[in-house]
């Protein structure tokens, strides 16, 4: 198993150190776990002025999967787009063709009364929302900034999906709703946009193929509103790469915290990069309060997805909701009156219960 480590900036770092910590554990249990840590994002561009530096995407290349933190952060704000953190990360996802992004929102039973809903909305949640990851206003060109005819700054981008790029994730989203319970929810806005009008189509034709999965379509203002007001009607949420970005971190709250939810950016072989849906939370970075459990949760996607190893992805989520059971919390998901504990007291606790975890 190489595994490629990618702080990247913020609590990056933080929370990553908690997965490394995870992966050591399960190489001192057998796992044949072989770890290379290279630079991303900000910390790319202070290295080798660059956000993926050549021998980060060498690395990547190399590795069977990948942990990435976070990137990001206000130093580089202002920096021109090309050198951006986000442009690393961007970059890394198209060189890898990582096409497919699964960000999974399950609520575990402790955590019903974090939600900033009332329990009984999201008491059993457990929602998968498929992301594209490669297409999109993300990367349609032409894009930038000109001065227009009235003399103004003007910025654009271009909003664009291809028939092919639309049915290839259209197929994982029938595939994977076929192994849950054979509900597809397709989220596009049709009503006003062209390349929503071809993702519905598309859609639906690759539907035909799988006649035994039910197919829906929304609207995605209104996928935003269902979310908060009956979560659960929700199986699988199939969407562009921008409403997901935007719908995932909606979803991430109804599990108590953006902190809790990890993702799996997979390319058609399974090769995967592995990260939280969070970003680099610049606000807490460095004070050993970030929820280090979204990327731990990575990894049990990592073996699951990426090694085919369903065991020790079990063992890793079975470590993490020991640690809720006891009571660990960090503050995002303390709620009143609990004792947060720090991200590396969590880390610590996972790795402990992961002992126990392996003889159930
Ligand atoms: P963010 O996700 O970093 O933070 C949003 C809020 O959630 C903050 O209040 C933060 O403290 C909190 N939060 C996030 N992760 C947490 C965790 N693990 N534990 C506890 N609290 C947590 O989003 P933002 O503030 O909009 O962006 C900050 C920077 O991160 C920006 O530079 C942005 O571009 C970048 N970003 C990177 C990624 C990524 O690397 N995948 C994702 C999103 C944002
Ligand atoms: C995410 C992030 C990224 C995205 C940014 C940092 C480029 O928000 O992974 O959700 O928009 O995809
Ligand atoms: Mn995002």
């Amino acid at each position: 198993m190489k595994i490629a480590v990618l702080p990247g900036d913020g609590i990056g770092p933080e929370i990553v150190r908690q997965a490394t910590k995870v992966l050591e554990r399960l190489r001192a249990d057998g796992l044949p776990v072989e770890v290379e840590t290279a630079s991303i994002g900000g910390a790319g561009y202070d290295a080798d002025g660059d956000p993926l530096p050549a021998k980060t995407l060498d690395v990547a290349r190399a590795a069977d999967a990948i942990v990435l933190g976070a990137v990001g952060g206000p130093r580089y704000d202002t920096l021109p787009r090309a050198m951006r953190p986000e442009q690393g990360l961007l970059r890394i996802r198209k060189e890898l063709g990582l096409f497919t992004n699964l960000r999974p929102a399950m609520v575990y039973e402790e955590l019903a009364s974090a939600s900033s809903l009332k329990p009984e909305l999201v008491s059993g949640l457990d929602i998968m929302i498929l992301r594209e990851l490669t297409g999109d206003i993300y990367f349609g060109q032409p894009r930038g900034r000109r001065t227009n005819d009235a003399g103004e700054r003007e910025g654009f981008d271009t909003m664009r999906y291809s028939e092919s790029e639309i049915a290839r994730i259209a197929r994982v989203g029938f595939e994977i709703a076929r192994k849950r319970s054979r509900r597809l929810c397709s989220v596009d806005k049709a009503n006003v946009l062209d390349t929503s009008i071809l993702w519905r189509e598309v859609v639906t034709e690759v539907g035909r193929d799988f006649p035994d999965v039910e197919l829906s379509h929304m609207y995605v203002d209104n996928a935003a509103m269902q979310l908060v007001r009956a979560p659960k009607q929700f199986d699988v949420i199939l969407t562009g790469n921008m409403f997901g970005d935007i719908l995932s971190d909606e979803a991430s709250m109804l599990t108590g915290s953006i902190g809790m939810l990890p993702s799996a950016s997979l390319d058609a072989q399974g090769k995967g990069l592995y990260e939280p849906i969070h970003g680099s939370a610049p606000d807490i970075a460095g004070r050993d309060v970030a929820n280090p459990l979204a990327t731990i949760l990575s990894l049990g996607m990592m073996m699951r997805y990426t090694f085919d190893n369903e065991e020790a992805a079990a063992r890793i989520e079975r470590a993490v909701a020991r640690v809720l059971q006891d009571g660990r919390r960090t503050g995002d998901i303390a709620g009143p009156g609990a004792t947060p504990i720090g991200t590396e007291a969590m880390g610590d606790a996972v790795v402990a219960a992961l002992a126990d975890a392996a003889h159930r």
